[in-house]
């Protein structure tokens, strides 16, 4: 009976285990370092994004202005605002339903896949791009870095859609509840609207 429960609670806290998101971002690691691995992660994203393309283009790039790119975007960023998606602390109706059908494995194709393509830079309002250069470099830059790009935990911005910029830095300042992060809504606190038109300006131009 003791054999029993034992093997019962190392069944379960195995199954909690494989869903914590420190795993799953150990696992994304662990393939990125396996050249191997890497190829059929990529090979095996692709075919799940088949749907995905709809919106966010066959590619990564999508031609939508709402809709986010996710070529050359952070793996581990992709896949952060994934189980954010799943558990409802980032807020898109459609999103948040779809995503709950991947299961692990496959959130971390998507990741590896959408993260193998690249995003080339868009065209911008040149007028608006040395103010949004400015402001960037005196708010944004230590985290995101020189060139926008992000790092592991940090999404990209470099290349970004305009329009998807713009919403998503007003919801963080103005704190709508829709994505939360603290950071975020302490480093766009003093934004004005037209500086916010202007740092999108900026960083969508970006290579
Ligand atoms: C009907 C259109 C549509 C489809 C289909 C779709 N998405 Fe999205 N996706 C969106 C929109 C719109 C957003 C931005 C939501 C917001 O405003 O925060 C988004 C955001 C995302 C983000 C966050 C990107 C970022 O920069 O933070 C990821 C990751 C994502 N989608 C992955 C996927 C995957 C994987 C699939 C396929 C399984 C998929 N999407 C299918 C519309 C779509
Ligand atoms: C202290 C670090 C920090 C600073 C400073 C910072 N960010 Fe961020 N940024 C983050 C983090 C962390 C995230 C991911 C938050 C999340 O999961 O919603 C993020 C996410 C974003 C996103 C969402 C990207 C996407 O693909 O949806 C945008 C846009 C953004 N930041 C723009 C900016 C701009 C513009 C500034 C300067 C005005 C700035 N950030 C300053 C840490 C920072």
């Amino acid at each position: 009976m003791r054999g029993f429960f034992f093997l019962a609670g190392l069944l379960m806290s195995a199954s909690v285990f494989a869903q914590s998101p420190a795993n799953v971002q150990d696992r994304l690691k662990a393939i990125a370092a396996d050249p191997v691995a890497l190829r059929t992660a990529i090979d095996g994203g692709k075919k799940i994004t088949f749907f995905c393309a709809n919106c966010h283009g066959e590619d990564g790039n999508s031609k939508l202005p709402d809709v986010p790119n996710l070529a050359g975007q952070n793996p581990a960023y992709l896949l952060e605002q994934i189980r954010k998606f799943g558990s409802g602390e980032r807020k898109d109706a459609f999103m948040q339903g779809l995503i709950k059908v991947l299961k692990d494995e496959e959130r971390i194709q998507v990741a590896t896949y959408y993260a193998s393509m690249t995003v080339p830079p868009s065209r911008a309002d040149a007028a608006l791009v040395p103010q949004g250069k400015e402001l960037f470099g005196k708010l944004c830059v230590r985290c995101h870095g020189e060139q926008a790009r992000g790092n592991e935990a940090i999404a990209r911005l470099a290349g970004q859609k305009s329009t998807y910029l713009q919403t998503t830095i007003t919801r963080y300042r103005d704190k709508t509840g829709v994505r939360n992060n603290q950071l975020m809504s302490i480093a766009t606190a003093t934004l004005k609207n037209e500086e916010i038109v202007a740092v999108a300006n900026y960083l969508t131009q970006l290579p």
